[in-house]
């Protein structure tokens, strides 16, 4: 009976560890976890000095004895103690102290990419169980992403989705609760910063950080001209005098910065979808590809990809928070869903 008590008030936890963005749910309770992947670190003294939104604020900004971490690059765990205690604080925030009986530590589940090596995925389901977990279960990323989405995905039929994060893009054709057709790129919105850093340091002369490259992303970069062309304010450091410096630049600077990533991108579509069984195809033509993560945002992106691969394109309402919602879905009927879980690796 005791059993049955716990079961009842043991907190199961969603978990989407990304590259840029930590989310968690609480089964029964949503998402209550929403925050930048950074951990500030003193290095004098070893001490975590702030973890996610209040760590972000710090970057570039450092003291010598200060460092920012982000502990997952390009969707996998770079840091292992800091992904953990980062994970940690996160999970215990919301449910430490409230239930403090040995059989209360949370179930997880947690996605990780498709292309990781035995080691990175062990590294998630470690980070985990350090974290307070009493059992880890892992799923891929764009299998949940699509859960999060509500498609079909344990119907004999096609969902292509493909989830854009800041460190990578994942694209599969699910199908009977597995993944049939995919590809995985280290080609996601960190690069798209990277480009725009690279393309004001080669035509201005002009040093920016990735938190004005972000910037700059997020209010004038597209994939299409607008009808108005818009404009910004960017400054940096000069590179020829190394003194502040303020440049104008354009939406279609912006555009050209990004478009040699943005056609990767698309094309490693298309070609997905050509390694794609074809009853698989005739679903996808009907069903259309969803776009998720926080990628998926960029302007235009979306009709980028239904004029390229002459499929219906949506766009995921709220696609940053896709896959957790899709842990979460998971947690919730944990043994309707059991068959789109990975096998753990201890
Ligand atoms: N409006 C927007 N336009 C373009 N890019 C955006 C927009 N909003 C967020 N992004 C980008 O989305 C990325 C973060 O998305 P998301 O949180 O899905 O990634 P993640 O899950 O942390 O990373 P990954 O899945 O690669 O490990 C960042 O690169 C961010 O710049
Ligand atoms: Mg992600």
């Amino acid at each position: 009976m005791l059993k049955g008590i716990f079961k009842n008030i043991r907190p199961d936890v969603g978990i989407d560890l990304g590259t840029s963005n930590t989310l968690v749910y609480i089964k029964g309770k949503g998402i209550v976890v929403n925050e930048p992947s950074v951990v500030a670190i003193n290095t004098r003294t070893d001490e975590v000095l702030a973890i996610g939104e209040d760590a972000k604020r710090m970057i570039g900004k450092t003291p010598g004895h200060i460092i920012t971490s982000k502990p997952l690059v390009e969707g996998v765990i770079s840091d292992f103690e800091v992904a953990e205690q980062m994970l940690k604080y996160f999970i215990n925030k919301f449910i430490a102290n409230k239930i403090s009986v040995l059989s209360a530590k949370p179930r997880i589940v947690i996605g990780i990419p498709l292309d990781v090596t035995e080691v990175e995925r062990k590294a998630v389901e470690d980070a985990a169980l350090g974290a307070g977990a009493r059992e880890v279960f892992l799923a891929e990323e764009p299998m949940l992403a699509a859960i999060g989405a509500r498609l079909p995905v344990q119907e004999s039929t096609g969902n292509m989705i493909v989830d854009i994060g800041g460190g990578t893009t994942q694209i599969a054709v699910i199908s009977l609760s597995g993944i049939v057709a995919w590809k995985s790129l280290r080609i996601a919105g960190d690069t798209l910063n990277k480009n725009i850093i690279q393309y004001i340091r080669e035509n201005f002369n002009l040093l920016v950080g990735d938190a004005t490259a972000e910037k700059i992303k997020l209010s004038i970069g597209s994939v299409f001209a607008a009808d108005q062309p818009v404009e910004m304010a960017v400054s940096g450091r000069d590179l020829i005098n190394g003194l502040p410096k303020e440049i104008v630049i354009t939406d279609s600077e912006i555009r050209e910065a990004i478009a040699r990533s943005v056609r990767t991108i698309v094309s490693n579509i298309k070609s997905t979808i050509e390694s794609t069984p074809p009853e698989l195809v005739a679903d996808i033509y009907r069903r259309g590809i969803v776009l998720s993560g926080g990628g998926a945002l960029l302007r235009g992106l979306d009709a980028l990809v239904r004029q390229e691969a002459r499929i219906p394109v949506a766009v995921i309402d709220d696609p940053l928070t896709c896959v957790v919602r899709g842990a979460g879905l998971v947690l919730e009927d944990l043994d309707n869903l059991k068959d789109v879980l990975l096998p753990s690796t201890h």
